[in-house]
């Protein structure tokens, strides 16, 4: 409807701007909101928009402050891997979901610029305070990502592996992260590419993808500590059929992952171990 107090001349020009071709966008914010609630109300949605920036930046400034790496100094190397690792696996997983909304991927984006240039360097220099601070702000976005997103395959297949053997989550996604790569990598070549950049690893293809996610899970001493675990072979098949059953992570994956396919990815990674 309407507003009364609106001016004609700003609707016959929103009108008009309707009606051409060239500015379609503008066209739907007016046929879809700006027409129904009025221009005042749309004012005083400006208004509180405005508000929402203001104390948006407040609050990002407070992060910033807040999400310093105070509460991981000191931790071991072992759990700063894979706490890390997860992170990176959580912006990954949000990025690629086929239910990703363009919030998360931009999220998840900045997760790895954060994470890619930080996360090994941690990993050797426990001191290196400017480094956890960075995978702290790099690990809430990959959080903030995932939220708007979801988690995939690899933490479908966490589940039932950390849950029976006790095995730290972050060591699990940490090493299935590079073999269930492989298994997307056919519906994902543009998207490894996007976080590839991000992640500052160069131009790769989706095999170089998966294998640095590898390399990165050894450098980090990820696949020593799973190597410490005994799993029994014939826990695969049960953990397979488990893991395909935890829907709300299986069906956004990229690519379908059937308990054929997670048999061989948990054999493939356990044995690799
Ligand atoms: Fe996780």
């Amino acid at each position: 409807m309407r507003s009364p107090h609106s001016t004609p001349s700003t609707w016959d020009r929103l009108e008009a701007l309707e009606s051409s071709e060239r500015a379609c966008p503008l066209a739907l914010l007016f046929r879809q909101v700006l027409q129904p609630i009025g221009l005042d109300a749309f004012g005083e949605l400006l208004q509180i928009f405005q508000g929402l920036m203001r104390d948006g930046s407040r609050l990002l400034a407070h992060l910033k402050g807040e999400l310093r790496s105070n509460g991981t100094d000191g931790l071991p190397a072992q759990v700063t891997a894979s706490a890390g690792m997860d992170a990176l696996v959580h912006a990954i997983e949000a990025f690629i979901a086929r239910v990703a909304t363009p919030l998360a991927r931009g999220l998840a984006l900045e997760a790895a610029r954060h994470i890619g240039r930080s996360l090994e360097v941690v990993c050797c220099e426990s001191g290196n305070t400017a480094a956890r601070d960075d995978m702290a702000i790099g690990s809430h976005l990959a959080g903030m990502a995932f939220a708007n997103s979801s988690c995939c395959a690899v933490h479908a297949l966490a589940l039932p592996l950390g849950g029976r053997f006790h095995i730290p989550h972050g060591v699990i996604t940490g090493c299935f992260a590079g073999e269930m790569m492989r298994h997307n990598s056919p519906a994902c070549a543009e998207d490894f590419a996007a976080l590839t950049a991000a992640l500052g690893w160069g131009a790769v293809d989706g095999a170089a993808f998966a294998g640095r996610l590898d390399a990165v899970a050894d450098a980090t001493g990820l696949r020593a500590q799973l190597r410490r675990f005994v799993v029994p072979g014939d826990a695969i098949a049960t953990m397979a059929r488990d893991a395909v059953a935890i829907r709300r992570l299986i069906d956004p994956n990229p690519r379908e992952v059937t308990e054929a396919d997670a048999t061989r990815i948990y054999r493939a990674v356990l044995e690799a171990a």
